[in-house]
């Protein structure tokens, strides 16, 4: 454990559906690699003692990954609970002294955002935030006056060195392998530019609706609960240059960047969509306008992109679960008419496994000069005992290093490019489940169409499948 290593970890909201489903099996994959021995202090106003947190992650686990039982007894050896109310002083001088000699603690916020105010300043008060850093969930803000407002509030107490705005798609794998994947390989340099990609297509599909979490959702939508955050972050990914040095700051640097070279959306670069059955939902207003498809359309004004679209789709209750990237290829200035080549392409899968592949043109046969188009693929799944998002995430914030996490101007800027639209009220398109949204999401489509992932319709992917 290095100087800069948190020496306590307090997660408030213990008793909450985030602890339960997210940051026990995290704590408990921790404890496991050997990556966490320090006291582990749950707070929640649940009117529960120790027992019952333990029962509840032992729950939790059960239902989640799996119980480990040495390192369940590991985990429960580090849990200490503290119980009462945020507004409470005496809460915080309960948890001053559970914290003992810790000199370094994270508070890691798993509560509702309208709580995160009332939080810090009695952490402060208590003189607990004195050496501390402090972990927040998402949403971080609900527009760009609240997320000013929420970081003014953090900023009072603690410095931004020591704030971790979690988005915990930087926390996974395939997510950093992008990185890895243009700025490991020399060839990918070659072609990552506006003179060889005509454009880029992000979709985010989930085949699955608001799963009980409607109150929160309808407040929310499409664009606040995984654009503003999720893609934005995918797409700083793909389209930022290299950083000058490999330290948070500077890769932070790179991708505020290419935010603040994206204009706001543009009312005819927008669609939204709800499902047939959303405003049935529980917690749903019946005459709800919140959206559960996006998809829009950006430009990013830089050297590197200027003129090459980007696309972004994202929805519930598509017909398929998959983040998926596609980049097109311009068409070669070939000798071979244009009809019969398909542009070659670079598809980078995110989940449900990795996949790294590359479109191209091949001879199928030699008589009449058949071509087809084929993709190289490198392939990835899942195995057990891969880091999940919220272990990489948690591990990351604890040892101080802020690379995983949103800075506070790439916050700003990405409530920037969205909040004016969110504004407009721009009309909500329905649409039937296990469909790919809205039949107007076909206004604002990619030269050549979406690429629907796994639909097995896509003639990329008859192609290859056929030979
Ligand atoms: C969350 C959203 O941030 O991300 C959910 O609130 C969404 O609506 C989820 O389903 C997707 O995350 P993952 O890791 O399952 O792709």
């Amino acid at each position: 454990m290095t100087a800069n290593h948190s020496d306590a970890l307090v997660f408030f909201g213990a008793t909450g559906d985030l602890a339960y489903k997210k940051i026990f099996p995290a704590l408990q994959a921790m404890v496991k690699r050997g990556h966490l021995s320090v006291p582990v202090i749950g707070v929640a106003k649940a009117g529960w003692n120790l027992d019952q947190l333990r029962e509840r992650a032992h729950d939790s686990l059960e239902k989640h990954g799996g119980v480990d039982p040495s390192a369940f007894e590991k985990l429960s050896g580090l849990l200490r609970y503290v119980d009462g109310d945020y507004q409470d002083p005496a809460t915080f001088a309960a948890l001053r002294r559970e914290l003992q000699d810790a000199q370094h603690p994270a508070y890691y916020l798993a509560i509702p955002p309208v709580l995160f105010e009332t939080v810090v300043e009695q952490l402060a008060k208590s003189t607990c935030s004195k050496g501390a850093r402090v972990i927040v969930e998402k949403p971080f803000g609900h527009d760009l006056a609240s997320a000013r407002e929420l970081n003014k509030v953090l900023l009072a107490i603690f410095d931004e060195a020591d704030i971790f705005r979690i988005d915990h798609y930087l926390g996974k794998q395939p997510v950093n392998n992008m990185l890895v994947f243009r700025f490991a390989n020399t060839f990918a340099e070659a072609f990552w530019n506006r003179n060889y990609i005509e454009s880029v297509q992000i979709t985010m599909a989930e085949a699955f609706g608001v799963e009980g979490r409607g109150a929160f959702y309808d407040q929310t939508g499409t664009v606040r609960d995984v654009v503003q955050n999720h893609m934005f972050q995918v797409l700083s990914n793909l389209a930022m240059e290299p950083p000058v040095r490999f330290d948070s700051e500077s890769v932070r640097d790179e991708k505020v960047k290419v935010l603040k070279a994206i204009s706001p959306v543009e009312k005819t670069n927008l669609v939204r969509g709800q499902f047939h059955g959303y405003r049935e939902e529980k917690g749903v207003a019946k005459n709800s306008e919140t959206e559960t498809f996006a998809a829009l359309k950006l430009e990013i004004n830089s050297w590197r992109w200027k003129g090459v679209p980007f696309y972004i789709r994202a929805g519930k209750c598509l017909p398929a679960t998959c983040t998926e990237i596609l980049a097109k290829f311009r068409k070669p200035p070939s000798l071979i008419p244009d009809s019969r080549l398909t542009e070659n392409h670079l598809r980078l899968r995110l989940s449900p496994e990795a996949t790294i592949a590359m479109g191209m043109m091949v001879l199928a046969s030699a008589e009449g000069m058949t071509l087809q188009a084929r993709e190289m693929v490198a392939n990835r799944s899942p195995r057990a005992g891969d880091m999940d998002a919220y272990e990489r995430v948690l591990g990351a914030a604890m040892e101080g290093d802020a690379t995983l996490f949103a800075r506070e101007d790439y916050v700003e800027e990405a409530w920037r490019i969205v909040d004016p639209i969110l504004k407009q009220n721009t009309p909500v398109y329905p649409y039937a489940p296990n469909t790919w949204g809205p039949e107007q999401a076909e206004l604002l489509t990619p030269q050549g169409g979406w690429d629907n992932p796994g639909d097995g319709q896509d003639a990329l992917t008859l192609a290859s499948q056929a030979a």
